[in-house]
């Protein structure tokens, strides 16, 4: 198991690049609207990042097995999990749809993120998996300091998840990140306290459970990507990069337009 250590430059590197990231999604976040297709918003985020002189780390991308992505990001609706297709359907009141960024700097570092939108007014059901999923996000970035364990991360997330009738996706997983989009380690989603890699500063990986209203299992679509859920219930995602810093945590993909932060793990930021 090889975790790359970010020095300092490595980290400020890291810092612009999640930010950027962070800014394609503010920059598209008022054209998430009724009658937008994924397609158009694929289209938005591509321009934005045109304009910050980035690239998207999606399109073209193909691990051992896979096509080659043909999105400039994933826009994941309802019961999509995650890897959505950007298409020309049109999104609807009351669909929710994560929109997930990866941007590659001219430095050649990667920035991940994502967040959840709700089209109009959506349903009970729907505006709390997005909330709790939010949550669930923080209670695991709330685990990252020195000396933590990645089981204490999946732990936290899956107790608060399930602890409120949701379930936690397991075949997909946070990974570190830096001069490559995936790196080791993987980042479970569920887990065991005290278990798993201790945690050191100048780690940087990103958390980013996928939940569902119904149960956990998943269905691959034949395009190759597209991962829903196996029961059609509702699925939920959000995704942060992070860095362990001597002193905690430093959450790297903020930006102006995220949603606040829970008042649970204010105290950790910086
Ligand atoms: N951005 C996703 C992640 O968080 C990965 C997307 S890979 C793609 O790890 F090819 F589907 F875009
Ligand atoms: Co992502
Ligand atoms: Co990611």
């Amino acid at each position: 198991m090889t975790i790359t250590i970010k020095d300092e430059a490595g980290i400020a590197a890291m810092r612009t690049a999640c930010r950027l990231a962070a800014q394609v999604l503010d920059a598209v976040a008022p054209h998430v609207r009724p009658g937008i297709t994924t397609l158009e918003i694929d289209r938005l985020c591509a321009q934005e990042m045109a304009r910050q002189g980035v690239r998207s780390a999606t399109i073209g991308y193909q691990p051992q097995g896979y096509p080659p992505y043909p999105g400039h990001v994933c826009t994941s609706v309802n019961h999509v999990i995650c890897h959505g297709i950007p298409s020309d359907k049109k999104l609807k009141k009351g669909d929710i749809v994560n929109v997930d960024v990866t941007v590659i700097t001219p430095e050649g570092w990667h920035g991940d993120t994502s967040r959840m939108f709700e089209i109009g007014d959506c349903s009970i059901a729907a505006r709390r998996l997005c909330a709790l999923t939010h949550e669930a996000m923080w209670h695991g970035i709330g685990q990252v300091r020195p000396g933590a364990r990645l089981g204490d991360i999946g732990h936290a997330i899956q107790q608060f998840a399930e602890g409120h009738g949701l379930s936690v996706v397991r075949e997909f997983c946070g990974h570190g990140i830096g001069r490559s989009f995936h790196e080791e380690p993987q980042v479970l989603h569920y887990g065991k306290p005290g278990t798993g890699e201790e945690l050191k500063p100048g780690m940087i990986f990103t958390i980013e459970p996928m939940i569902n209203t119904g149960r956990a299992d998943i269905r691959s679509l034949a395009d190759g990507w597209t991962i829903v859920t196996r029961d059609h219930s509702l699925s939920a995602q959000w995704e942060h990069t992070v860095a362990v810093t001597p002193a905690g945590c430093e959450v790297l993909s903020l930006s102006p337009g995220m949603p606040p932060v829970p008042g649970f793990v204010k105290e950790l930021l910086r």
